[in-house]
Formats: structure tokens, sequence, C-alpha cells
């Protein structure tokens, strides 16, 4: 009874100049899960996102997705196999109205090449109407949005388009209570829907509450992996700080 793999990495490394953000980790990502992946800062998680859905290409290593090994030369690869990922610094434009970010670089277009803006507004306002994202109308800027809208936003357009999955790299990070509550519903919400998410948190209640499976980066390397259930905050804090062996350490790379 084992879940299929979405998503897996094996053995990636990537260095700049001398410093290894990523020292041969690898991991798997369960198809329809929440998989969190927490780490010290620095610790490689960001780097390892990057990896993942192409905007940065490891030195070496592999990464296979529904089981085959992929080249992700870009973002747009990733896109492709409907890997959506919402970043730390969120990649909306202030000047824009909500339905102009949500269809960003994806216009629809009619075939003598018009932009079809009636029908994005009205697909925008379904989009946010089925992910209960409370914003005014989706022809308000994004600049007058508050930092909860504005990280709702970013995840709705990942949702939309990411169908198989979405990656968020600490969506919850700069929230208040209410909005983080908010972000933490769309990710029951996707995960409803049968989308993998990996999700990026130093909140380990959060982490708790919403996920399926965690793994641990330390140092640049994946040092365990646990369902959720089998873990508690305090265990995570000791396996981020390394006070607790990892499940996946070697005595050698322990010692
Ligand atoms: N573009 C870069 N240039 C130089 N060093 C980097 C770069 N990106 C990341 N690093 C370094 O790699 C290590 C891992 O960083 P990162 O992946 O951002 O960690 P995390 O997201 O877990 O905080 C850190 O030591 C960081 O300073
Ligand atoms: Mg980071």
């Amino acid at each position: 009874m084992t879940t299929p793999l979405l998503l897996e990495a094996r053995d990636l490394t990537k260095s700049f100049d001398s410093v290894r953000a990523l020292g041969g980790v690898s991991l798997t990502i369960p198809q329809g899960e929440v998989t969190a992946l927490v780490g010290d800062n620095g610790a490689g998680k960001s780097t390892l996102v990057r990896c993942l859905t192409g905007v940065q290409s490891p030195d070496t290593g592999q990464i296979l997705f529904r089981g085959e090994p992929v080249k992700l030369r870009s973002p747009e690869d990733a896109r492709k196999m409907g890997i959506e990922t919402v970043y730390q610094d969120l990649a909306l434009i202030d000047d824009l109205a909500v339905w102009q970010n949500l269809f960003l670089n994806r216009e629809l277009v009619y075939p003598l090449g018009i932009v079809n803006r009636r029908k994005m507004i009205a697909r925008s306002a379904e989009i946010m109407r089925e992910l209960d994202v409370d914003v005014p109308t989706v022809r308000t800027t994004v600049r007058r949005m508050s930092g909860g809208q504005r990280q709702s936003i970013a995840i709705a357009r990942a949702v939309a388009w990411g169908e198989a999955m979405v990656i968020m790299d600490e969506p919850t990070a700069a929230l208040g209570v209410r909005e983080t509550a908010a972000v933490e519903k769309l990710v029951r919400k996707l995960r409803e829907r049968g989308v993998t998410v990996l999700i990026i948190s130093h909140d380990m209640a959060q982490v708790m509450r919403i996920c399926d499976n965690v793994r641990v980066l330390r140092r640049g390397r994946s040092v365990a992996a646990h369902p959720v259930s089998e873990v508690d905050g305090d265990k995570l804090v000791g396996l981020i700080t390394g006070a607790i062996p990892g499940n996946l350490e070697t005595a050698e790379a322990a010692s």
C-alpha cells in the first residue's frame, strides 16, 4: 500500500562558489499528499525548490516526474508538467488588476490575436469564488490588497494552473493569524482536489495541522522523513538543529 510518487530527487548537489547549498539531496514526494519541507535558515530548502522547478540546474543528480527522468531547463518546463510555484517574493505585479495577475503570460487569445478580456475576468472571478478567496473584485489592482490577500492571489494563480503540483516557499511567513488560516484552508482545498503540495514552513504547529508528511533538510542534506503522525513540534525542532539524529542519516554521516 504505497502511494505513487509524483516527484523524486536523487542525489542533487548544488554549489555556489565555495558554498555547498545541496550536498546530495534525495527525496520523494508522494502524489496527492501535502509534504512539508523544514530546515534552518541556509539548510538549502529554497535552492532545492529552485532545482525542482527549473529555476536553477543542479550540478549533479537526477529528477524524476511520475517515475520518468526529466531535465528541467527553465520554469516553463516545470509548468508544462503542471507544477506551479509560489515564491517568497510572490511575483505579483502591483499595477495590474487581480485578473491580469492570474493570467500573466497566459492570456487567452481569440484567433486574430485579440486578448479575450471578458473571458479572463469571468474565469478569474470563478477561480476566486471556488477557492473562497476574499477580494473585493478581480478588477482591483493588487497594490491595494493586504498581505494576506496578495498571498492568496499568488496561491490562487498557482492553483489555477498547477494541475499536478503546487510548491510554496514559506507562504505564511509574513501573515497574521486570520490570513494564515485562509492560506491553510487553500492548502486543504488543494489536497481535496488531489493536487500534490510541497510547502516550506518554519511553523511546526502549521506543519502538524496541514501536512501529511515532513522532510527535514540540514546543511544541504535530507536527514529525516516521517509521516506527521510520527513526530511532534519538539522532535521536528530537534531534527532541524541536529539535537536528534535523523532516520536517514548514516552512522558515517552523523559522526
Ligand atoms: N544564488 C546564490 N549565491 C550564493 N549562495 C547562495 C545562493 N543561493 C543560496 N545560497 C547559499 O546556499 C545556502 C542554502 O540557501 P537556501 O537554499 O536559500 O537555504 P534556505 O532556503 O533553507 O534558507 C545558503 O548558505 C545560501 O547562502
Ligand atoms: Mg529559503
